[in-house]
């Protein structure tokens, strides 16, 4: 059973646990699948509903620098997995020890949407504009808010498709200038655009999907103060990422030893 924080004894009359409860079990069974039903086909109406809560996102300056281009037929969702896979053949040769899934299962997604910004948003937030170090600096920021807006909207997104049933799948190994190359054209995005993810979504395949390892609630809330308990040195991080990565990426979380 996952932790509850102690109801407390008096609450305000505002507040609707229902809804949080509601809330929460979507939050909850939120679970990424790599490999779909290929067989289920997904109503536009779907597709509407899931970007509806992508539109209602909060942004930095209420700028909204995101786009969202579904992608319906099977021809293109192929020739997308098609470069993925390319690209993780490619990348096993740089010996970057990432355990890479396998990006085949995108071609067999129901539902495919490609999540896009324009970079110039970040005009949009605190920047000097005058090529400075402190514009460097406020301009770093401005591209973190920037992507922090998009995240939430594709988030939003995200616990639609789960609140409607789907397993979802984020997949974001396309930030890379030969991938936006490559992805562009094939959705006819201009090129000063850019592709920063592809969220998949529909029914898991006849495998079966499963609940990742999350961290304890006490791992991640620190209160007032940032417990020491929570703090990783770098040997601890690199031993982490050699030893548990591979684990929590493609494992049953009941299965972690
Ligand atoms: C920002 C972000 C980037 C991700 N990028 C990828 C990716 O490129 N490829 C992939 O297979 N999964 C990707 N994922 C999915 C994660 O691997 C997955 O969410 C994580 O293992 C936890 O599993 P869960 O979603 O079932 O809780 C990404 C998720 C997020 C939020």
């Amino acid at each position: 059973m996952p932790t509850r924080p102690d109801t407390p004894a008096t609450e305000a009359p505002f507040i609707t646990r229902d809804r949080y409860e509601a809330f929460i079990a979507i939050a909850r069974d939120r679970i990424t699948t790599r490999q779909f039903d290929p067989a289920y086909h997904v109503p536009r109406a779907h597709y509407e509903m899931i970007l509806e809560a992508a539109r209602h996102a909060p942004s930095g300056a209420n700028a909204q620098p995101w786009f969202y281009v579904v992608v319906p037929e099977a021809e293109t969702k192929q020739k997308i997995a098609d470069y993925f896979v390319e690209e993780q053949r490619a990348r096993a040769k740089l010996k970057m020890k990432f355990p890479t899934p396998d990006y085949r299962g995108l071609a067999t997604a129901p539902g495919v949407i490609v999540v896009g910004t324009d970079f110039r948003w970040t005009r949009a937030f605190p920047v000097l504009g005058d090529g400075s170090d402190l514009d460097r600096m406020y301009q770093q920021n401005a591209e973190r808010i920037l992507l922090q807006s998009v995240a939430a909207s594709t988030m939003s997104a995200h616990l639609a498709a789960a609140a409607l049933g789907y397993n979802v799948w984020w997949i974001t190994a396309i930030g890379q200038e030969m991938a936006q190359k490559a992805m562009k054209p094939l959705l006819g995005i201009p090129d000063e655009l850019s592709v920063i993810d592809i969220m998949c979504f529909g029914p898991p395949s006849a495998k079966g999907t499963y609940k990742r390892w999350k961290k304890s609630l006490p791992e991640i809330m620190n209160w007032g103060r940032f417990d020491p308990a929570n703090h990783r040195t770098a040997d601890e991080i690199e031993t982490w990422i050699r030893d548990q990565r591979h684990r929590v990426l493609y494992r049953d979380a009941t299965q972690i030893d």
